[in-house]
């Protein structure tokens, strides 16, 4: 299970993502270079770089993911949602407290916003899509941004083939 600081959290089963993985290999050739983050939506707070580390990911990290931005107000309170896709599969959401996974009040300026989310220790190889969206309590976007992640096998598993 993922670490969770907060609120509501949701797997799809092992057996389904495994099954994802096993059709990806047939399906998928060699992968396209991908953009590491794309805004999904305009916020008001406006982005300028996202990251996920460590590249690739293994099964059990800690992945920090990171947003730069810039605000043109002070966000005292907010809503976060974080959700990730594997080939399509909709495989984790929570929903919680901005407030709780960034220190608040987040001033009005430069922002370097880090989140971090530990992968279960059985977590399948491949693409993964992060998708992070911040609201503001009561009040507008403040963004939606999507980051690419991968997950490899780890050396010892590569090496039994
Ligand atoms: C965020 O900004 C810092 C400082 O300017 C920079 O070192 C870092 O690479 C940036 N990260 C991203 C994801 O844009």
């Amino acid at each position: 299970m993922p670490t969770t600081r907060c609120c509501t959290s949701k797997q799809t089963s092992v057996a389904a993502l495994l099954v994802a993985a096993l059709a990806a290999n047939v399906l998928l050739g060699p992968q396209p270079a991908m953009a590491d983050w794309r805004l999904c939506d305009e916020g008001v707070m406006t982005v300028d770089g996202g990251s996920a580390n460590p590249v690739p990911a293994h099964a059990g990290d800690e992945i920090v993911f990171r947003i730069n931005g810039t605000l043109d107000q002070e966000v005292t309170a907010g809503l976060l949602e974080v959700w990730v896709d594997y080939l399509g599969f909709h495989v984790y959401s929570q929903k919680g407290d901005l407030c709780q996974a960034v220190p608040c009040p987040l001033s009005k300026g430069a922002q370097r916003l880090t989140l971090r989310q530990r992968l279960p220790a059985v977590t399948p190889p491949g693409p993964y899509l992060g998708v992070f969206q911040a609201r503001e309590e009561g009040g507008p976007l403040l963004f939606c941004v999507n980051i690419n992640f991968r997950v490899a096998l780890a050396a010892a598993e590569q090496g039994s083939t």
